[in-house]
């Protein structure tokens, strides 16, 4: 330890929490204002500032736009010109430069071993506490050479599980840090840890959700072996849809981008109901019998309905409520012939209009347990030909335009 690494007080080590109930462990930063009462107006204003900024950063759904925001705050707020976050990489047993301010474009790429002997921030990271360095040229710990940098202040950005990276803020002047600089840096730095933690878990939670979800779907799918590529091809085709519709402004007011995102993940959960079609009439060789098509075509609404029951146990998301969407009206026709409900135009779900195209094309190109696989032309003008009748006119033909990337998918995606 070196007596330059001036570690600050208490303040720094707790999170400083500006919501309105403070979570349990945590000082509220009221009280550690309180205990400080030396803080002119000025203070109070970055505070106010700096409250504005955590509401903001809490709705902010990527890494960069948060680490972007955050260094804003630190140059019109603080007034620190010098900012960098790196973020621990422990495959590369490293301090990853992920954002900055004030350094020119040669920094990218630049990271820090984190098995370093000497430099601040592997310091303030290693031994999770903020260094500052009120003079870094003096500072036996600083190792990067920047000869316009003066004094420096190394905030580790703390996840529940440790430290995840640091926040450097540097200055062009020596002793650029005052006790109240420091706490308030501080305080910066939890709100940007908080928010990168929030995102990690939402992240986390929207990727487990999906898994369980789609593998759910999967499982569903392989009771009848031979179809393996096909939830994958049914989810690129929706994409391409849906993305092509939305080009198109046709659908503007349903079709943005978090619906082709749900969409292309939703659609695995068409044929979901088919786990409840027992196997004689599921893997019939053949044609089926009237009755064994009335068996069939009750996958729909078993499908609809467990989706839906989903949603109503256990809160609508977009993607299930979209999902149920789909199974339930995926053999509907635009019409009205279809099942199960005789549904006609757009009464029919948007999504299940989509899909309904795509999984047609993908069974017509498909061999089946009952049936030959026909040609890609022929199967683009099968499609062609039932639109106004089978298909939303509008998805049909936007499909006939696409027909090129879906034939790419179609010998992409093998079975
Ligand atoms: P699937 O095989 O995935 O077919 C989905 C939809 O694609 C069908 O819905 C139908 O609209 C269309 N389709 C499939 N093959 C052809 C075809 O050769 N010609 C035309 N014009 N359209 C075709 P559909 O008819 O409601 O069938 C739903 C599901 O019922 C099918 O899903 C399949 O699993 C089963 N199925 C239908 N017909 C038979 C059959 O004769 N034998 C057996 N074993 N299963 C059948
Ligand atoms: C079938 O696949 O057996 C029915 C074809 C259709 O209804 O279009
Ligand atoms: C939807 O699927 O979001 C509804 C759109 C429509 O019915 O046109
Ligand atoms: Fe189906």
């Amino acid at each position: 330890m070196h007596d330059n690494d001036t570690a600050p007080g208490a303040p720094c080590a707790v999170i400083p929490e500006l919501e309105p109930v403070p979570v349990a462990g945590v000082v509220p930063v009221a009280q550690v204002v309180a205990a400080h009462p030396v803080h002119g107006e000025d203070f109070t204003a970055k505070l106010a500032a700096m409250q504005q900024l955590n509401a903001r950063l809490i709705f902010m759904r990527d890494e960069q736009t948060i680490f972007e925001e955050v260094m804003t705050a630190a140059q019109s707020v603080l007034g620190y010109d010098i900012c960098a976050v790196f973020l621990h990489d422990p495959a590369a047993r490293a301090l990853r430069l992920r954002a900055w301010r004030g350094y020119d474009d040669r920094v990218r790429g630049f990271s820090i071993p984190i098995e370093r002997e000497i430099g601040l921030c592997r310091l303030a990271f290693s031994e999770d506490r903020p260094v500052y360095s009120p003079d870094v040229m003096a500072d036996p710990n600083y190792c990067m050479a920047d000869p316009e940098l003066c004094s420096e202040l190394i905030i580790p950005i703390r996840s529940r599980r440790g430290p995840i990276g640091v926040f450097d803020f540097g200055s062009r002047a020596l002793y650029a840090f005052a006790d109240e600089d420091i706490r308030l840096c501080c305080t910066l730095v939890d709100h940007m840890a908080i928010s990168l933690e929030n995102l990690r878990l939402f992240d986390e939670l929207a990727s487990t959700r999906d898994a369980i979800i789609l593998g759910m779907a999967r499982l569903a799918e392989s009771r009848d072996g031979a179809m393996g590529g096909h939830l994958d091809r049914i989810c690129a085709y929706s994409r391409i849809l849906t993305e092509a519709l939305s080009r198109q402004g046709t659908h503007a007011r349903f079709v943005d981008e978090e619906y082709v995102e749900t969409i292309t993940r939703s659609a695995a959960l068409h044929d979901i109901g088919k786990v409840g079609i027992p196997d004689e009439v599921l893997l019939k060789p053949g044609h089926l019998t009237p009755g064994e098509y009335e068996i069939m075509k009750t996958h729909a609404g078993i499908g609809g309905a467990t989706l839906e029951e989903m949603v109503n146990r256990h809160g609508s998301f977009f993607m299930l409520k979209m999902g149920a969407d789909i199974a339930w009206a995926h053999h509907e026709r635009w019409d009205g012939s279809g099942y199960p409900r005789g549904l006609a135009g757009e009464t029919i779900p948007l999504s299940a209009r989509i899909v309904a195209v795509c999984d047609v094309y993908d069974a017509l190109t498909s061999q089946r347990i009952y049936k030959a696989a026909i040609p890609h032309d022929r199967a683009r003008d099968l499609i062609l030909a039932g639109a106004g009748q089978h298909f939303d006119p509008t998805v049909a033909r936007v499909f006939t335009e696409q027909a090129g990337e879906f034939q790419r998918v179609r010998s992409r995606l093998r079975d």
